[in-house]
Formats: C-alpha cells, structure tokens, sequence
C-alpha cells in the first residue's frame, strides 16, 4: 500500500467560545475553553490516517509536554512518526482560537518549531517522498521549506497537493509543479484577486489559478460546497448538510480526507465527495483533531446520503 506522506505543521490549540470575536482593542467574556491537538499540518496526517490511508507526517515538535502529547497522539491515531522532529531550542507550535456563535473562527498561530522545518529535513524524508502515493503540504512553515519539498517530489513524478494556508505569495514556479491547489475563499482572493461571491466567481478564480500552472484546483466554499475544475473539466460539489459547531479543521479535514481517497485509488470526483463528507462530520464537533472522523463514520455517512 502507498503512502500519503504530510509535511507541515503541528500545534496545540487553546480555544475559548464566543458569541462574537473581539475588535481590535475591545474585550469580550467568552464561555468554554478546552485545548486540542492541532496545526494545519498535523489535522491533515490525521485526516489522512483516520480516512484509511497509510500516514508518514514530516513535522518538527519542541521539547515540551506539547510536543510529547502530540507525538503521542501521532503514534494512537497510527501515523508513521518516524520523520517528526525534535527542535532543540523552539518551542511547540501553539494557536489561540476563538469560535463565534456561528461556527466561525478566528486563529492567531505562534509557529514555535515550526518555524525550524527545513529543507534538511524534508531532505532526510526523500526516500518516503519519493514513494508516496501523493505529498500534502500547507504554509505553516517556511517558504524555502515549500519549494523544496514541492521540488523533490515532482522530480519523483509524485502528485503534490498544496493547501495554500496561511495565504502568502507563491512562486509561479511551484505551482507548475502542484498536482492539485487547494484553496478555500480567502486564499483563492488572495492568490487571484478575485472575491468570491457564488459559483460564477469561484469558476473565474479557479480558471485564474488554473493559468498559474496547477494541474487541478478545488476552492472549498464553506457551507456551500467546492469548486473544483482541471485540464476539460469542472465541478460544484455542494457540501452536505449538517449542524455545525465550530468548523476549525473543515478545511484540513477536506485535505486529508480527499489525498486519502485518491490514494486508494478513487477518481477525481469520488475523492472529492469523500473529503466533503469528512468534512461536513468534522463541524459537527468541537475543536481540531477531537473532531475528524474516522473511516467507518465517514462511509456511514455518506452511504446515508
Ligand atoms: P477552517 O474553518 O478550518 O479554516 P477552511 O476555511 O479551510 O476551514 P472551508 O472552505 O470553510 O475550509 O470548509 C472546507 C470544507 O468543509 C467545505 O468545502 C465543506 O465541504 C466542508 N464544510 C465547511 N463548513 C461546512 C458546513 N457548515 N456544513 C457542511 N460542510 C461544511
Ligand atoms: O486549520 C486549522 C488549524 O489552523 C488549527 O488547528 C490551528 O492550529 C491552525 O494551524
């Protein structure tokens, strides 16, 4: 069996509940708090492993209770940690979190370690990368890491997926090399100037983004679904409708969920289905990891649909 190989972050999220989030300068009363495993990085390897895939996740964790918690919890949720690394002065990553009474959040991230993955250590996990069935990155890491890591893959012909989170300028370079960019709203705006607003938009952005050189995007579109298109063909794949409690992780669910299905061997559009039921069950449930779903539930779910 291949493997998803995940290179990205890894944190631990403080989250309070809110009716709204504060403006700059102002204070509100929240209710809960609670702490979660977290980073974009990290949900996405256990998107990924509790979807069925086999999970190597390239990561860097300080030397802190933080960072033994989260290797712990690698380990339970059967993620090869063999290329998580240990940073010798950083701390963990951490993300103070506030959820509104709409489900929306809002998220400051403190990188620590992150900070630290390098291109030495995506170059320690070349033998994995270059038999990966796919290779998952996001942006909460360095950039020179990113290219990197995107560089090596695509010179071992294996698929890269690019979540683009946090939004920051990318090279064009790099995604020439991008099997699939996986924007949500924000970030599509960011990359191609277009706001989006509907379905007309999100087709005007993603034909944008196709011309920056990816071969396939998909910008997810919160409640209302996803936009994906590629070389001949384009789709709106409406999400499904659940109660949503707090959506942190839907997009990274999504990620995971869908380089999961792919990697099993499912085409384009199944893939795509499957990442949105795993993301759908993930806003059902409070915080990061404590919320994604695993393979039985997701299949549960959408053989109910
Ligand atoms: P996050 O809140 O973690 O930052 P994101 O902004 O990266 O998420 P979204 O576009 O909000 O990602 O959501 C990703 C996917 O999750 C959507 O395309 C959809 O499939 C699913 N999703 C998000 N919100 C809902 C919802 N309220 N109901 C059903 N599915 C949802
Ligand atoms: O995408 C959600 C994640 O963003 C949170 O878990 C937080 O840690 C930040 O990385």
């Amino acid at each position: 069996m291949k493997v998803v190989v995940v290179i990205g972050s890894s944190n631990t999220d403080m989250v309070v509940s809110t009716d709204k989030a504060p403006l700059p300068g102002e204070t509100v009363l929240g209710s809960g708090f609670f702490m979660a495993p977290g980073g974009k990085g990290a949900n996405q390897a256990v998107a990924a492993a509790r979807s069925g895939a086999k999970v190597i996740f390239v990561t860097r964790l300080g030397r802190d209770v933080f960072g033994k918690t989260a290797l712990a919890n690698f380990e339970r949720d059967g993620i090869d940690a063999a290329y998580v690394f240990i940073d010798k002065s950083e701390p963990s990553g951490t993300a103070l979190i506030t959820v509104d009474k709409k489900a929306q959040n809002s998220i400051v991230v403190a990188p620590g370690a992150n900070r630290k993955l390098s291109p030495s250590d995506i170059k320690r996990a070349e033998a994995a990368i270059k038999n990966a069935a796919c290779v998952v990155l996001q942006q909460e890491m360095p950039e020179e890491t990113v290219e990197f890591a995107v560089s090596l893959a695509h010179a071992y012909k294996v698929p890269v997926i690019l979540n683009p989170a946090p939004a920051r300028k990318i090279n064009k370079a790099v995604l020439k090399k991008v099997y699939l960019l996986n924007p949500n709203e924000t970030e599509a705006f960011f990359l191609s100037g277009i706001k989006i607003a509907g379905k007309s938009s999100a087709k005007a952005a993603a034909a944008k983004l196709l011309r920056f050189g990816p071969e396939n995007v998909i910008i997810t579109l919160g409640s209302k679904g996803v936009f994906a298109a590629g070389k001949g063909f384009e789709m709106f794949v409406p999400a499904f409708k659940v109660k949503a409690v707090d959506t942190t992780a839907a997009g990274d669910t999504f990620t995971g969920g869908f380089a999961a299905a792919l990697a099993a061997g499912k085409d384009f559009y199944d893939s795509v289905r499957f990442g949105s039921a795993a993301a759908a069950l993930c806003v059902t449930k409070k915080g990061a990891q404590s919320s994604i779903p695993f393979l039985a539930e997701t299949v549960r779910f959408l053989g109910s649909r």
